[in-house]
């Protein structure tokens, strides 16, 4: 049986034990001459640009994992989770072996293991930088407090579940389908179908692991959570291409959309598998999820190519259309009742933007773009202010001192904005 056909059942730690012992393969036993003629003659420039960026993260991503897990391993509580933890630790060695080889035998980048490091290292995203610097910080307060079982979980959530669950494997999905079909790069073909097959076995063994946490206990779970929310924003920026240029994926066949897609859907997947409702994380509470899947990654890109996530060092122009999903976004945020109890619309007047409003109808918060008629409360920023606010790159708290965001209506409905919105 193979760990696909296994995956919707629960997987003891003895049987990824075995898996790993006969899915072993040898990362310098690849022959790369062939792949070295296909990068040098099969792929235009564009593609050499594309494969060198997004497999850089992928080299110094196995390096990190490689170095992080230990700290996972002495934490773990059972001899069988450690005897798993220490198989992935070779395999995250193994996977950093096979993406030097590359990066140094077919892309020319480096002499030795740490210059082809160092001379990657420039490629990664700004989103890519935030989650390893996070997965550093969190795993090195682990080591120091190696019983902490609220650090544990946050270290595996951060670790099998978004690195290799939401980014990795999804990054390797689509790596392998065009390889495959464009029949190029053989040997790098080989090892990346390889990685990809540890890489389930290393998520199927943290859905478990981090399952048994947060069934175990409430601090745990809420610890679990509060790292969800703490680095998904990160990721959504983990994949965004220099200049934001499509032409990325699309020199590939595929679509920014599609993989950001992939990647929604296997976090959420994972998560109903924790036992963690999907509403639970602040960013995905804000998602409608009735949409599709490719509609809620549209939606998602045209908020990063405004600048509102994915990189919070661009300041955010926002779109009419990206107003469109913040407002709509902010009506699965609405506190009902509080908002009834105002006894009329919330406006927001965007000072370089058009207004919009907010009110509650048969049940449920509607918004709609324009002014409000006899708003209860106006809410007052420029369009940017307001977008940071609705991702939570703006304390709203902070943001009403600094005067930022203004408040006008009467005394009894300003001291109901603390509790109007979930943020
Ligand atoms: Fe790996
Ligand atoms: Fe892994």
């Amino acid at each position: 049986m193979t760990l696909e056909s296994e995956r919707s059942e629960v997987i003891s730690y003895k049987r990824l034990y075995r898996l790993w012992e006969e899915n072993g393969w040898s990362a310098t036993g690849l022959d790369f001459s062939t792949d070295a003629k296909h990068w040098d003659e099969m792929l235009t420039d564009r593609q050499r640009e594309a494969a060198l960026w997004n497999y850089a993260m992928f080299l110094i991503g196995e390096e990190a994992v490689a170095r992080t897990l230990s700290p996972v391993l002495d934490a773990a509580p059972t001899h069988e989770q450690k005897i798993f933890l220490t198989t992935q630790i070779v395999d995250e060695a193994r996977h950093h072996v096979f993406f030097d080889r590359f990066m140094r035998e077919v892309a020319g980048q480096g002499t030795d293991i740490d210059t082809t490091l160092s001379a990657v290292d420039g490629l990664v995203t700004w989103g890519f930088r935030q989650i390893f610097d996070e997965l550093d910080r969190v795993t090195d307060a682990l080591r120091k407090k190696p019983n902490d079982r609220a650090l544990l979980a946050q270290s595996v959530a951060l670790y099998h579940v978004v690195v290799e669950g939401m980014l990795a494997i999804p990054g390797q999905h689509f790596i392998q389908r065009y390889v495959e079909k464009m029949e190029i790069l053989p040997a790098f073909s080989e090892g990346i179908t390889n990685v990809s097959r540890d890489e389930s076995r290393h998520v199927a063994f943290g859905i478990r692991f981090l399952g048994e946490l947060v069934a175990s206990s409430t601090e745990c779970r809420s610890a679990a959570i509060e790292m969800f929310d703490r680095v998904l924003p990160w990721a959504v920026g983990v994949f965004v291409p220099p200049n934001l240029d499509p032409s990325y994926a699309e020199c590939f066949d595929f679509t920014l959309e599609e993989i950001y897609a992939f990647g929604l859907r296997s976090f959420e997947t994972k998560l109903n598998r924790l036992g963690i409702d999907p509403n639970e994380i602040s960013l995905l509470s804000r998602d409608d999820s009735t949409y599709p899947y490719d509609e809620r990654a549209r939606r998602m890109w045209v908020l990063i190519r405004c600048g509102i996530i994915g990189d919070e060092k661009r300041e955010p122009e926002v779109s009419p259309e990206a107003l469109g999903i913040l407002f709509e976004g902010l009506t699965n945020m609405v506190d009902l009742d509080v908002a009834r109890s105002l006894g009329g619309p919330i406006e927001f007047d965007l000072t370089d933007a058009e207004k919009w409003h907010v009110e509650v109808n048969n049940g449920h918060a509607e918004a709609r773009s324009g002014a409000a008629h006899n708003p209860a409360l106006t809410l007052q920023s420029t369009a940017a202010d307001w977008a940071k606010i609705s991702v939570n790159r703006m304390d709203p708290r902070k943001a009403l001192l600094t005067r930022k965001l203004k408040v006008h209506g009467s005394l009894s409905s300003k001291a109901k904005l603390p509790k109007l919105f979930a943020f």
